[in-house]
């Protein structure tokens, strides 16, 4: 392997823009996860997919490992680069086609900003279907390595369902073009599938033609005081047969608590509540939702409610659940990421419930998530006294067993932030001896050297 610097880069990568300078490494080596000490050994900006192929090539020859680098908002190190890595940025490659409303798609390069698309869907009076609360800095080709998930699943699908078509270049430098936009194409093996989701691990994405959606119609949000975790699922279950819902999400008193504290907001109900459900759905005629509302309050599944009366209040109490993150961040959450079927959630809480209370009496717990996806978030914060590595060991020492309850129920240890660095060593857990070895198979005709993301997923 060869010394770089910039005399290298100007010989053998001539048109890249290339930083060495510590700052730039050190941010760019990192996302949000904040796991390992970033320590790449340069960061280079494509400005095209040539220029991506050129960079593989070249660190094939030199045996250099390459960081495909989005956003950084990653919450499983997926785009930790702390080995000496040169780190790939795309976020030079921001363009943005115009919208073809004959196909209902938009084409983009793989740096546009997720919240960028969502704008240029919404001024063509068309609808983008992800969303999340780092669409402001998450970049699109990161959305598609890890196969984004959110808020809207439930309505509009992951990140998988709104891609089209897919430029990208593989480890060995071949540059596919995937599906080519096409509705229908019944001819084998889907590629596009299969780099999604797949972390920067067999190809770096640099272009995607993506699905649009019609513009939803006048909806209203409702913030409703839920007794008990049982309680949440009968409730999900008649919510989804009264309206037509594009969440539902929920989130327990304490989370409301941090929420509250870190942003100034006042407490959302008159009372707290065990758990709060938020529902966003197309706007009901009032009887209806009245009498629903009545009957939830009858069967003992809700104590209180609240329903949005103007956009803005609906963004406000958007705010209790999607500022969840942001409000523990400095506690350095211990985070899981886990799902099951939708009718296994009741199970599955009711168990870890108890787990995490056996195992963690000292630590505060926090739970979240998108329960019409089946997907739930358990955090458990640091307590400031504790030392960061031994709280982590702790933790992981607990995975073990909330995996094996993970696992018993058929359920994903990562349901939509990926595995990355984080979850790596639990991936049996989710997925038999036998995918794993495919998955290796294929890692290795995809990037034969070993040369991206190393040590991520697999
Ligand atoms: C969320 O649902 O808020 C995101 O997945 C981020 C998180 O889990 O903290
Ligand atoms: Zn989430």
């Amino acid at each position: 392997m060869q010394t770089v610097d910039n005399q290298y880069f100007h010989q053998y990568l001539p048109g890249v823009e290339v930083r060495l300078d510590s700052a730039s490494l050190e941010t760019y080596g990192r996302d949000w996860t904040h796991l390992r000490a970033p320590a790449p050994s340069a960061v280079l900006f494509p400005r095209n997919t040539s220029q991506v192929q050129e960079i593989i090539l070249r660190a094939r020859q030199d045996g250099f490992a390459l960081v495909p680098s989005g956003g950084r908002t990653g919450l499983s190190g997926g785009a930790v680069a702390a080995d000496g890595e040169w780190v790939i940025s795309l976020e030079k490659m921001r363009s943005l086609g115009t919208v073809n409303p004959t196909e209902a798609c938009i084409q983009v390069e793989a740096g546009v900003i997720t919240a960028t698309l969502q704008q240029a869907a919404s001024a063509a009076g068309l609808f983008y279907g992800v969303d999340f609360a780092s669409a402001g800095s998450s970049q699109v080709g990161g959305n598609i390595a890890t196969n984004a998930g959110g808020i809207r699943v439930l309505r509009y699908g992951l990140t998988r369902e709104q891609v089209l078509g897919m430029t990208a270049v593989t480890g060995a430098g071949e540059v596919l073009e995937l599906n080519h936009a096409l509705i229908k194409n019944a001819t084998g093996y889907d590629l596009r599938h299969l780099l999604i989701g797949s972390e920067g691990t067999l190809a770096i994405i640099t272009a995607a033609t993506l699905k649009l959606w019609p513009r939803p119609p006048l909806r209203d949000v409702m913030l409703l005081a839920v007794p008990d975790d049982q309680a949440i699922m009968a409730l999900f279950a008649s919510a989804r047969q009264a309206m037509n819902l594009s969440a539902f999400e929920f989130f327990s008193q304490a989370c409301v608590e941090h929420v509250c504290a870190h942003a100034g907001l006042p407490a959302p109900l008159e009372s707290p509540t065990a758990f709060y459900a938020l529902l966003e759905f197309d706007q009901l005629d009032e009887t209806g939702l009245t009498e629903w509302f009545e009957q939830a309050m009858e069967a003992g599944w809700i104590s209180d409610g609240l329903i949005s009366q103007s956009d803005e209040q609906a963004k406000q109490m958007w705010a209790y659940r999607e500022r969840i993150s942001e409000s523990i961040a400095a506690r350095k959450p211990y985070k899981n990421d886990i799902a099951v079927r939708v009718s296994a959630v009741p199970a599955l809480l009711a168990e870890l419930d108890e787990l995490v209370q056996q195992q963690y009496p000292d630590f505060e717990v926090l739970w979240y998530g998108h329960i019409g996806d089946g997907n739930l978030h358990l955090n458990v914060l640091k307590p400031d006294e504790m030392d960061l590595n031994a709280f982590k060991a702790q933790c992981e020492q607990v995975n073990e067993l909330v995996f094996a309850v993970v696992q018993k129920h058929s359920g994903s240890i990562s349901a939509e932030h990926g595995v990355g660095l984080l979850k790596q060593p639990w991936l049996a857990y989710s997925r038999s001896e036998a995918e794993i070895a495919l998955m290796r198979a294929l890692k290795q005709q995809f990037d034969p050297d070993g040369i991206l993301n190393p040590g991520k997923l697999l």
